[in-house]
């Protein structure tokens, strides 16, 4: 029974055609194994606000040390990086926003970018400590990035695949739906987007 962790950054709850794509993946994923067990973490009503300086002094103090204080501001970024772990699956809704991911997931992933945790630096470079996870990324858009003259102004692709790769996570598949402010495409944008779901 895998343990599947869908993270949300889109704030248009049953509206949203990346959390829409994402329950599409989900749904595929329990036709090979019903008993698939799914954690919600939707970051529009998650407590990951942009960091402060008493999140970095939590991160940045050895846990011996931990204050009270610093007990409290690193809480949900351990709650956080204790999800990913625990997951076998991770699915990522990530609507575009101005070319790149919503301010709410880049705050996540703030919050679970950890030395010493989620990555190490070594001699021979940094090393992501998450391994052994399957991560799908439900990317919706307005336009078409896939191809054509746009493609250069997506920002959300490379960059997740860079981060999520840096903390150890390289077996990432991106489903595209896109073209919902286009008018011929944005009918059929969500259905063709469910149909390339290739897991
Ligand atoms: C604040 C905001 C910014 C957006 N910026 C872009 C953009 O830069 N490029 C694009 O193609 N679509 C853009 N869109 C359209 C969304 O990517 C599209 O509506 C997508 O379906 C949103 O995901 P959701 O349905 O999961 O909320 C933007 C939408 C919003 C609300």
């Amino acid at each position: 029974m895998a343990k599947i962790l869908h993270v949300i950054s889109s704030p248009r709850g049953a509206a949203s055609n990346s959390i829409k794509l994402g329950n599409a993946i989900i749904d595929r994923l329990r036709e090979n194994d019903a008993a698939a067990a799914v954690t919600v973490r939707d970051l529009t009503n998650g407590p990951f606000p942009h960091l402060e300086e008493a999140h970095l002094n939590a991160f940045f103090t050895p846990v011996e040390q931990h204050t009270e204080d610093n007990k409290a501001a690193i809480r949900h970024s351990n709650e956080a990086i204790q999800e990913i772990f625990d997951a076998d699956v991770i699915v990522i809704g990530a609507p575009m926003y101005n070319f790149t991911i919503p301010s709410v997931l880049k705050s996540w992933i703030d919050h679970i970018a950890r030395a010493g945790i989620t990555f190490r630096y070594t001699a021979s470079g940094p090393e992501g400590l998450v391994n052994g996870k399957k991560v799908y990324v439900a990317v919706a858009t307005g336009g078409v990035y896939s191809s054509g003259d746009a493609s250069s102004y997506d920002f959300v692709t490379p960059y997740l695949k860079a981060f999520l790769a840096f903390i150890g996570l390289t077996d990432v598949t991106f489903i595209r739906a896109e073209g919902f402010a286009i008018g011929d495409l944005q009918a059929t944008a969500l259905d063709k987007a469910i149909d390339s779901i290739s897991l």
